[in-house]
Protein backbone atom coordinates (compact mmCIF):
# COMPACT_ATOMS: atom_id res chain seq x y z
CA UNK A 1 0.00 0.00 0.00
CA UNK A 2 1.39 3.41 -1.28
CA UNK A 3 1.77 6.01 1.78
CA UNK A 4 -1.20 8.05 -0.09
CA UNK A 5 -3.19 4.72 -0.20
CA UNK A 6 -2.46 4.46 3.57
CA UNK A 7 -3.76 8.11 4.22
CA UNK A 8 -7.13 7.72 2.00
CA UNK A 9 -7.64 4.85 4.26
CA UNK A 10 -7.06 5.91 7.37
CA UNK A 11 -8.53 9.24 6.77
CA UNK A 12 -11.79 7.47 5.44
CA UNK A 13 -11.97 6.13 8.77
CA UNK A 14 -12.05 9.05 10.42
CA UNK A 15 -13.91 11.70 9.04
CA UNK A 16 -15.33 14.55 10.45
CA UNK A 17 -18.92 15.55 10.71
CA UNK A 18 -20.50 18.60 8.99
CA UNK A 19 -22.72 21.03 11.35
CA UNK A 20 -26.81 21.60 10.98
CA UNK A 21 -29.11 23.67 12.47
CA UNK A 22 -30.62 21.70 15.88
CA UNK A 23 -33.62 20.10 15.95
CA UNK A 24 -36.80 20.87 17.65
CA UNK A 25 -37.70 17.17 17.78
CA UNK A 26 -37.14 14.92 21.21
CA UNK A 27 -35.09 11.97 20.93
CA UNK A 28 -36.64 8.39 21.35
CA UNK A 29 -35.03 5.84 23.45
CA UNK A 30 -33.24 6.76 26.77
CA UNK A 31 -33.96 9.88 28.35
CA UNK A 32 -31.75 12.02 26.87
CA UNK A 33 -34.05 15.22 26.02
CA UNK A 34 -31.50 17.07 28.54
CA UNK A 35 -28.29 16.18 26.23
CA UNK A 36 -27.73 17.83 22.55
CA UNK A 37 -28.48 15.75 20.21
CA UNK A 38 -25.55 15.15 17.71
CA UNK A 39 -26.53 13.30 14.92
CA UNK A 40 -30.42 12.86 13.99
CA UNK A 41 -31.77 10.20 11.35
CA UNK A 42 -35.46 11.14 10.21
CA UNK A 43 -36.78 7.96 7.62
CA UNK A 44 -33.05 7.18 6.62
CA UNK A 45 -32.83 4.41 3.82
CA UNK A 46 -29.72 2.81 2.82
CA UNK A 47 -29.24 0.54 -0.48
CA UNK A 48 -26.15 -1.40 -0.81
CA UNK A 49 -25.78 -3.30 -4.21
CA UNK A 50 -29.70 -3.42 -4.64
CA UNK A 51 -30.18 -4.42 -1.15
CA UNK A 52 -32.36 -1.82 1.13
CA UNK A 53 -29.76 -2.26 3.96
CA UNK A 54 -31.94 -0.09 6.24
CA UNK A 55 -35.48 0.87 5.95
CA UNK A 56 -37.44 4.06 7.51
CA UNK A 57 -34.73 4.72 10.16
CA UNK A 58 -35.70 7.21 12.72
CA UNK A 59 -33.22 7.85 15.80
CA UNK A 60 -31.45 10.69 17.53
CA UNK A 61 -27.92 10.20 18.91
CA UNK A 62 -27.54 12.46 22.19
CA UNK A 63 -24.21 13.77 23.63
CA UNK A 64 -23.31 11.11 26.19
CA UNK A 65 -25.48 8.43 24.95
CA UNK A 66 -24.21 4.71 25.39
CA UNK A 67 -26.16 3.25 22.47
CA UNK A 68 -25.89 -0.87 21.31
CA UNK A 69 -27.00 -1.76 18.63
CA UNK A 70 -28.45 -4.97 18.54
CA UNK A 71 -29.89 -7.73 15.99
CA UNK A 72 -29.10 -10.89 14.02
CA UNK A 73 -26.61 -11.09 11.27
CA UNK A 74 -27.90 -9.27 8.11
CA UNK A 75 -30.39 -6.70 10.14
CA UNK A 76 -28.56 -3.44 9.65
CA UNK A 77 -26.18 -2.74 12.53
CA UNK A 78 -22.95 -2.33 10.58
CA UNK A 79 -24.54 0.05 8.00
CA UNK A 80 -26.07 1.84 10.67
CA UNK A 81 -23.03 2.59 12.42
CA UNK A 82 -21.48 3.63 8.73
CA UNK A 83 -24.76 5.95 8.32
CA UNK A 84 -24.32 7.67 11.41
CA UNK A 85 -20.40 7.85 10.87
CA UNK A 86 -20.80 9.48 7.55
CA UNK A 87 -19.41 6.35 5.28
CA UNK A 88 -22.20 5.61 3.28
CA UNK A 89 -24.83 7.41 1.48
CA UNK A 90 -28.74 8.03 2.21
CA UNK A 91 -30.77 6.41 -0.47
CA UNK A 92 -34.19 8.32 1.13
CA UNK A 93 -34.67 10.33 4.44
CA UNK A 94 -32.48 13.07 6.11
CA UNK A 95 -29.19 12.89 8.23
CA UNK A 96 -28.92 15.94 10.28
CA UNK A 97 -25.49 16.61 11.85
CA UNK A 98 -25.00 19.33 14.97
CA UNK A 99 -22.41 21.07 16.16
CA UNK A 100 -21.36 20.69 19.57
CA UNK A 101 -23.54 23.69 21.51
CA UNK A 102 -20.05 23.82 24.17
CA UNK A 103 -17.38 24.39 21.56
CA UNK A 104 -19.77 25.03 18.21
CA UNK A 105 -17.37 23.22 16.48
CA UNK A 106 -19.30 19.90 14.55
CA UNK A 107 -18.20 16.58 16.71
CA UNK A 108 -15.40 14.51 15.70
CA UNK A 109 -15.96 10.88 15.40
CA UNK A 110 -14.21 7.80 15.00
CA UNK A 111 -15.12 4.50 13.84
CA UNK A 112 -13.44 0.87 15.27
CA UNK A 113 -14.30 -2.24 13.18
CA UNK A 114 -14.81 -5.48 14.27
CA UNK A 115 -10.98 -6.29 12.43
CA UNK A 116 -8.61 -3.51 13.70
CA UNK A 117 -6.67 -1.76 10.82
CA UNK A 118 -3.33 -1.49 11.89
CA UNK A 119 -0.02 -0.80 9.53
CA UNK A 120 2.90 -2.59 9.74
CA UNK A 121 4.85 0.11 11.87
CA UNK A 122 5.74 -0.26 15.28
CA UNK A 123 2.55 0.32 17.81
CA UNK A 124 3.75 4.07 18.82
CA UNK A 125 3.71 4.55 14.52
CA UNK A 126 0.14 3.08 14.32
CA UNK A 127 -0.79 6.06 16.68
CA UNK A 128 1.41 8.95 15.78
CA UNK A 129 0.58 8.48 12.10
CA UNK A 130 -3.34 8.91 12.26
CA UNK A 131 -2.60 12.02 14.29
CA UNK A 132 -0.31 13.13 11.93
CA UNK A 133 -2.70 12.60 9.10
CA UNK A 134 -5.26 15.03 11.26
CA UNK A 135 -2.56 17.84 11.41
CA UNK A 136 -1.40 17.22 14.76
CA UNK A 137 2.00 19.33 14.69
CA UNK A 138 4.74 16.83 14.86
CA UNK A 139 6.37 18.57 18.27
CA UNK A 140 2.92 16.64 19.95
CA UNK A 141 2.44 13.74 18.32
CA UNK A 142 4.74 11.41 20.41
CA UNK A 143 3.60 12.85 23.74
CA UNK A 144 0.21 12.60 22.49
CA UNK A 145 0.63 8.95 21.37
CA UNK A 146 2.06 7.61 24.43
CA UNK A 147 -0.52 9.15 26.14
CA UNK A 148 -2.96 7.36 24.11
CA UNK A 149 -0.80 4.29 24.60
CA UNK A 150 -0.67 4.43 28.29
CA UNK A 151 -4.32 4.87 28.35
CA UNK A 152 -4.93 1.50 27.03
CA UNK A 153 -2.29 -0.40 28.92
CA UNK A 154 0.14 -0.59 25.67
CA UNK A 155 2.61 1.92 26.34
CA UNK A 156 5.31 -0.82 27.15
CA UNK A 157 4.75 -2.26 24.39
CA UNK A 158 5.14 1.02 21.88
CA UNK A 159 7.98 -0.23 19.69
CA UNK A 160 6.67 -3.63 18.98
CA UNK A 161 5.63 -4.27 15.54
CA UNK A 162 1.42 -3.44 15.61
CA UNK A 163 0.83 -7.06 14.07
CA UNK A 164 2.67 -8.99 16.36
CA UNK A 165 0.02 -7.91 19.09
CA UNK A 166 -3.04 -10.29 20.28
CA UNK A 167 -6.26 -9.66 19.18
CA UNK A 168 -7.16 -7.73 22.15
CA UNK A 169 -4.25 -5.87 22.40
CA UNK A 170 -4.80 -4.78 18.81
CA UNK A 171 -8.28 -3.82 19.54
CA UNK A 172 -6.95 -1.85 22.55
CA UNK A 173 -4.51 -0.08 19.85
CA UNK A 174 -7.33 0.60 17.93
CA UNK A 175 -8.71 2.44 20.61
CA UNK A 176 -5.82 4.16 21.48
CA UNK A 177 -5.49 5.42 18.11
CA UNK A 178 -8.75 6.38 17.94
CA UNK A 179 -8.81 8.45 21.86
CA UNK A 180 -5.59 10.04 20.75
CA UNK A 181 -7.56 12.20 18.23
CA UNK A 182 -10.08 13.29 21.49
CA UNK A 183 -12.87 12.14 19.26
CA UNK A 184 -16.36 12.96 20.77
CA UNK A 185 -18.35 9.80 19.53
CA UNK A 186 -16.66 6.78 18.99
CA UNK A 187 -18.25 4.03 16.98
CA UNK A 188 -17.61 0.75 17.30
CA UNK A 189 -18.79 -2.56 14.88
CA UNK A 190 -18.19 -5.70 17.45
CA UNK A 191 -15.02 -4.68 19.04
CA UNK A 192 -15.11 -7.61 21.27
CA UNK A 193 -16.57 -10.57 18.06
CA UNK A 194 -13.05 -12.72 17.97
CA UNK A 195 -11.15 -12.60 21.13
CA UNK A 196 -11.36 -14.68 24.02
CA UNK A 197 -12.87 -13.93 27.36
CA UNK A 198 -10.04 -12.37 29.05
CA UNK A 199 -9.45 -10.10 26.23
CA UNK A 200 -12.70 -8.96 25.60
CA UNK A 201 -12.66 -7.76 29.43
CA UNK A 202 -9.89 -5.45 28.86
CA UNK A 203 -11.46 -4.04 25.94
CA UNK A 204 -14.67 -3.57 27.61
CA UNK A 205 -12.55 -2.17 30.47
CA UNK A 206 -11.20 0.71 28.00
CA UNK A 207 -14.27 1.40 26.16
CA UNK A 208 -16.15 2.11 30.06
CA UNK A 209 -13.15 4.22 30.77
CA UNK A 210 -14.15 6.18 27.72
CA UNK A 211 -16.94 6.48 28.48
CA UNK A 212 -16.81 7.45 31.27
CA UNK A 213 -15.03 10.42 30.81
CA UNK A 214 -18.14 11.94 28.40
CA UNK A 215 -17.46 9.91 25.15
CA UNK A 216 -20.20 9.02 23.15
CA UNK A 217 -20.55 5.59 22.33
CA UNK A 218 -22.28 3.41 19.38
CA UNK A 219 -21.79 0.16 19.90
CA UNK A 220 -22.66 -2.98 17.74
CA UNK A 221 -22.82 -6.53 19.59
CA UNK A 222 -23.93 -9.48 19.48
CA UNK A 223 -23.29 -9.87 22.93
CA UNK A 224 -26.34 -8.92 25.48
CA UNK A 225 -24.04 -9.37 27.99
CA UNK A 226 -22.02 -6.52 26.57
CA UNK A 227 -24.76 -4.29 26.13
CA UNK A 228 -25.55 -4.99 29.36
CA UNK A 229 -22.40 -3.72 30.84
CA UNK A 230 -21.65 -0.75 28.22
CA UNK A 231 -25.00 0.79 27.14
CA UNK A 232 -27.31 3.03 28.55
CA UNK A 233 -29.49 2.21 25.89
CA UNK A 234 -30.44 -0.56 23.65
CA UNK A 235 -31.63 -0.29 19.54
CA UNK A 236 -32.63 -3.68 17.99
CA UNK A 237 -32.79 -3.76 14.88
CA UNK A 238 -34.26 -6.49 12.06
CA UNK A 239 -34.44 -6.20 8.57
CA UNK A 240 -33.30 -2.57 8.26
CA UNK A 241 -35.41 -1.40 10.70
CA UNK A 242 -35.36 0.04 14.26
CA UNK A 243 -37.97 -2.08 15.72
CA UNK A 244 -37.11 -0.90 19.15
CA UNK A 245 -35.02 2.03 21.11
CA UNK A 246 -34.90 1.92 25.02
CA UNK A 247 -33.07 2.52 28.22
CA UNK A 248 -30.94 -0.48 28.80
CA UNK A 249 -33.00 -1.93 32.23
CA UNK A 250 -36.39 -1.48 29.90
CA UNK A 251 -35.01 -3.71 26.92
CA UNK A 252 -34.43 -6.34 29.10
CA UNK A 253 -38.02 -6.07 30.99
CA UNK A 254 -38.35 -8.92 27.69
CA UNK A 255 -42.55 -7.65 28.89
CA UNK A 256 -41.99 -4.47 27.14
CA UNK A 257 -40.56 -6.18 23.88
CA UNK A 258 -42.33 -6.62 20.76
CA UNK A 259 -42.70 -10.75 20.06
CA UNK A 260 -39.63 -10.63 17.59
CA UNK A 261 -37.67 -9.40 19.54
CA UNK A 262 -39.23 -11.14 22.65
CA UNK A 263 -37.26 -14.13 20.31
CA UNK A 264 -34.13 -12.24 19.54
CA UNK A 265 -33.53 -11.68 23.32
CA UNK A 266 -34.36 -15.53 24.19
CA UNK A 267 -31.88 -16.67 21.58
CA UNK A 268 -29.20 -14.63 22.10
CA UNK A 269 -29.37 -14.52 26.08
CA UNK A 270 -27.44 -18.22 25.90
CA UNK A 271 -24.28 -16.05 24.39
CA UNK A 272 -24.36 -12.95 26.62
CA UNK A 273 -20.79 -13.93 28.52
N1 LIG B 1 -21.67 -4.01 0.29
C1 LIG B 1 -22.87 -4.58 0.32
N2 LIG B 1 -23.52 -4.92 -0.84
C2 LIG B 1 -24.74 -5.48 -0.81
N3 LIG B 1 -25.41 -5.75 0.31
C3 LIG B 1 -24.82 -5.46 1.47
C4 LIG B 1 -23.52 -4.86 1.55
N4 LIG B 1 -23.22 -4.68 2.86
C5 LIG B 1 -24.27 -5.15 3.56
N5 LIG B 1 -25.22 -5.61 2.73
C6 LIG B 1 -26.51 -6.19 3.14
O1 LIG B 1 -27.16 -5.22 3.94
C7 LIG B 1 -27.85 -5.86 5.00
C8 LIG B 1 -27.37 -5.30 6.32
O2 LIG B 1 -26.00 -5.69 6.50
P1 LIG B 1 -25.14 -5.24 7.75
O3 LIG B 1 -25.35 -3.82 7.99
O4 LIG B 1 -23.75 -5.70 7.49
O5 LIG B 1 -25.80 -6.09 8.93
P2 LIG B 1 -25.20 -6.54 10.34
O6 LIG B 1 -24.04 -5.67 10.64
O7 LIG B 1 -26.33 -6.40 11.30
O8 LIG B 1 -24.80 -7.98 10.19
C9 LIG B 1 -27.64 -7.35 4.81
O9 LIG B 1 -28.71 -7.86 4.09
C10 LIG B 1 -26.36 -7.42 4.02
O10 LIG B 1 -26.31 -8.60 3.26
MG1 LIG C 1 -22.07 -6.16 11.10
Amino acid sequence: MSASDTAAAVAERLPRLAPAAPPAAPATGADTAARPPLIALHGASVRLGGVTALHGVDLTLHAGDRLALVGANGSGKTTLLRLLHGLVPLATGRAERHALPSTARPPVAAMLFQRPFLLSLSVWRNVSLALWLHGVPRAERRARALDALRRVGLDELAQRPARALSGGQQQRLALARAWALRPDILFLDEPTASLDPGAKREVEHVIESFAAEGLTVVLATHNLGQAKRLATRVAYLEAGQVVVDLPVHAFFDTDRLPPQAQLFLKGELAWTR
